[in-house]
């Protein structure tokens, strides 16, 4: 049987897009790290804070009042360097010489790849925790973020709607999500938006348009249609809309601002859950491995597995969406 490695220092850092959620995380695992006599590092900008020793000491009010706020306290950013052996050599003599023992990954699936070459290939003890609004990540119901980021999209749509009733618009609204469609279906059903672009299907212009002068001869003065920004862009959309059509059409595209914000209640939840659970696999010996929640159960798995999600919810959400439009 290997043997467990003593455990006496954790480090944590954020990696990747933020999302709303990764300070209360952050939180957990600080404050059951130190509840665990652990001592606990804060690693600022993700892999290149650490590669660049950016790293500070976190005590339990380090972490105080933080559940609440979006973005992270340790900052986040994307490190091509930390994609190199050179940049993860560095890294790793980094967390030698810090006497890190472990580290906790919060982020997507580019995080997930950092930890998991730092587990396989340089035997450093990592964890991942799922952040990133995409919830794009396998073996977790939900990623930290995505709740948040869905209400803030349908927050914007709702006002987007005002408008586009009022003068009778057809509206293309671009929602996140990388190359996953997830955000963009949910969205697209929660806000009763008229049909949805993701990536994961063609778009088929042809009946759209034909879908849309059906409707207006119906009587329908306003349309909602909400694209991913995997699948097609807003702009495209509209005039490719306008050119079929000759009707007027708006493009909005919500980018960032899904990313801010208040995590909510789902999001905190998740994160305190699975912040607290990173450290207690750490302390279990459990390394090389992603978190998550599945049906209200903790749920671990392989970081490589949890790299790569095929939702299932297309079909089901698609055919709602048309069904009530
Ligand atoms: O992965 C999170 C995410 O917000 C994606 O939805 C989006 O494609 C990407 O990050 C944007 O990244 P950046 O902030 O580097 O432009």
């Amino acid at each position: 049987m290997k043997k467990k490695p003593r455990i006496g220092k954790i480090g944590v850092l954020c990696s990747g897009g933020d999302g709303p959620g990764m300070n209360a995380a952050l939180r957990a695992v600080v404050r059951a790290g130190l509840s665990y006599r652990l001592e606990v590092a804060g690693i600022m900008r993700g892999y290149q804070g650490l590669i660049e020793n950016e790293i500070v000491p976190m005590g339990p009010r380090s972490v105080s009042n933080i559940i609440n706020r979006g973005g992270t306290i340790l900052k986040t950013a994307r490190s091509a360097e930390f994609r190199t052996d050179k940049g993860q050599a560095r890294a790793v003599a980094v967390l030698k010489k810090r006497g890190i023992d472990a580290l906790v990954v919060i982020g997507g699936d580019g995080s997930y790849l950092g930890a998991s070459s730092l587990y396989e290939k340089w035997g450093i003890p990592t964890v991942g925790i799922p952040g990133t609004i995409d919830n794009d990540l396998h073996g977790t119901d939900q990623t930290i973020g995505c709740h948040t980021a869905i209400n803030t999209a349908l927050d914007a749509i709702d006002k987007v709607r005002d408008t586009a009733h009022s003068m009778e618009r057809i509206f293309i609204i671009e929602v996140m999500g990388n190359r996953s469609g997830y955000l963009a279906m949910e969205v697209a059903l929660a806000a009763g938006a008229e049909d949805v672009i993701v990536p994961e299907f063609k778009p088929d212009y042809q009946a759209l348009c034909t879908n849309i002068q059906a409707g207006n001869k119906k009587g329908k003065v306003s349309w909602m249609i909400v694209t991913a920004e995997g699948g097609a862009k807003a702009e495209v959309v509209a005039q490719t809309i306008t050119n079929m059509t000759g009707l007027e059409t708006r493009a909005v595209v919500l980018g960032h601002v899904m990313r801010g914000g208040t995590p909510c209640g789902a999001d905190r939840l998740l994160s305190t859950r699975l912040g607290v659970a990173a450290v207690e696999a750490i302390r279990e010996g459990n390394f090389g491995v992603a978190l998550g929640v599945i049906r209200d159960k903790l749920n671990i798995i392989p970081l490589a597995d949890a790299r790569k999600r095929d939702n299932d919810i297309y079909q089901e959400r698609l055919r709602l969406i048309r069904m009530l439009r």
